[in-house]
């Protein structure tokens, strides 16, 4: 008989959708350390509209985003959408999954219900006048992250999605591994093979931040992919040897050095000397890994304002700093000499399009880049596990949490 609501991993019927759904929420008065943000609740389903699928979401991936959402800022997602015509005043966040197609609304021709997908994390309008005119989707006026800038994301019992969100699940994962490679998977890939001509080629060394964490994992399994030489930074020795025994030529790290931040002002000749001193150190630990004086072609960016003035510094003459991110901070210094003596690139880059999306995919499901999940959460461990990401207190790699699937042995880690 159908209910108008069911419990987490309960059987229901393909097909039947019911009237109400868990969810995990964050409102505007909990905004704050994400491990009280965020709150399961029971809320009415959303509707589907024509070329949308409602998934029964299995497992859902953690990603820093969130960590924004429940700080509630840099920006106010819940105002900002109100501000835009929304008349919610909630967000359910979560940008990538895993699940099952359950019900198709009209127009749906890729997916049937049934079928095992993973959810990628942007949305945009495919009949918007700059994407009919040959935009990639991603640079289009309508482009939105699902699951942050958009509310009703993968923190939910079901989702309901635009058909083109949906990819065939490697069969070879779990649902709680395949709910967390594609975000930071096909971010890391289009931030590596997005950008002609500044694409990974065999050889090329590529200097990778945060090597051990979710895009830093992905792209050292990218870069040795494509036959690149990735040199990772961590912060501790233990990070060193993930990312060693994931691929990477070598490991620096970073606390061994002290110059991170904005750059000295111009005049203060004590403080720049002190500074290059210290970078070029830093680069010829480079020098050591690769056991040759070359520079990073690429550097993959995304820690922002406590590491640009390097990466700038220490990427090859005509090479690219492609940044997706600014976990330190926004207002990151360039000395702009070098960026055009030298013809240097900084280039912006955001998640990924539909086709960078297939990309990763393919590689994850032929085995040459593994999730690298190393913690899963039950759903009400959602606040927990953005706490931990936003202290950088989190398991290497990648997390994710259970919503439908059945728990296997399961970790979960207390957050003060
Ligand atoms: N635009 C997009 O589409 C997109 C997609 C994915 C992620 N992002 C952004 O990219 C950033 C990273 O995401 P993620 O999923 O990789 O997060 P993550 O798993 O937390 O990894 C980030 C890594 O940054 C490193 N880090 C922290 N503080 C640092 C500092 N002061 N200097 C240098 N490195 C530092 C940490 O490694 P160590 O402490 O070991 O150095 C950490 O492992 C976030 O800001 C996220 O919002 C953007």
């Amino acid at each position: 008989m159908s209910k108008r609501l069911y419990e987490l991993g309960e059987d229901l019927r393909l097909g039947e959708v019911p009237e109400q759904m868990y969810a995990s929420v964050i409102r505007p008065e909990r905004y704050g350390r994400p491990a009280d943000a965020f709150r399961t609740e029971v809320v009415d389903m959303p509707p589907v509209g024509r070329g949308q699928v409602v998934v029964r979401m299995m497992a859902a991936g953690v990603n820093y985003n969130n960590v924004w959402a429940a700080l509630g800022e840099p920006v106010d997602v819940i105002a900002a959408r109100r501000h835009a015509g929304d008349t919610e005043d909630f967000h359910i966040g979560g940008s990538e999954g895993s699940g099952v197609v359950w019900a198709v609304g009209e127009g749906v021709r890729q997916v049937r219900a049934g079928d095992h997908v993973v959810l990628s994390g942007c949305r945009w309008d495919e009949s918007a006048p700059d994407i009919r005119a040959g935009a990639d989707p991603m640079t289009s006026s309508t482009q939105r992250v699902w699951g942050y800038e958009e509310s009703w994301g993968a923190f939910a019992q079901f989702a309901v999605v635009d058909e083109y969100q949906c990819h065939p699940k490697p069969e070879r994962l779990t649902w709680e591994e395949a709910a967390c490679y594609l975000l930071a998977g096909a971010t890391a890939y289009r931030q590596l093979l997005g950008w002609q001509p500044h694409v990974v080629k065999p050889g090329d060394p590529v200097l990778i931040w945060g090597g051990a964490g979710g895009l830093g994992t992905m792209a050292i399994q990218i870069v040795k992919a494509y036959g690149g030489v990735p040199v990772a930074v961590v912060s501790s020795p233990e990070r060193a040897d993930y990312c060693m025994r994931l691929g990477a030529k070598g490991v620096i790290n970073r606390r061994e050095f002290s110059h991170w931040g904005r750059l000295p002002d111009i005049g203060d000749t004590a403080a720049t000397a002190a500074w290059l001193k210290e970078v070029r150190r830093f680069g010829k630990k480079i020098w050591e890994i690769l056991g040759e004086k070359r520079a990073p072609k690429i550097v993959l960016e995304h820690s922002g304002q406590d590491t640009i003035p390097t990466s700038m510094y220490l990427c090859d003459t005509a090479g690219m700093v492609v940044i997706c991110g600014g976990t330190t901070g926004f207002h990151a210094d360039v000395d702009l000499r070098y960026l055009w003596m030298r013809q240097k690139r900084l280039q912006g880059s955001h998640f990924a399009n539909f086709a960078q999306c297939r990309a990763i995919t393919e590689l994850v499901s032929a085995g040459l880049v593994e999730p690298c999940l190393s913690w899963t959460g039950n759903f009400d461990d959602l606040g927990k596990a953005h706490q931990m990401m936003y202290d950088n207190t989190h398991a290497m790699g990648s997390m994710a949490v259970l919503v439908n699937a059945p728990r296997p042995n399961m970790t979960s880690i207390d957050v003060a």
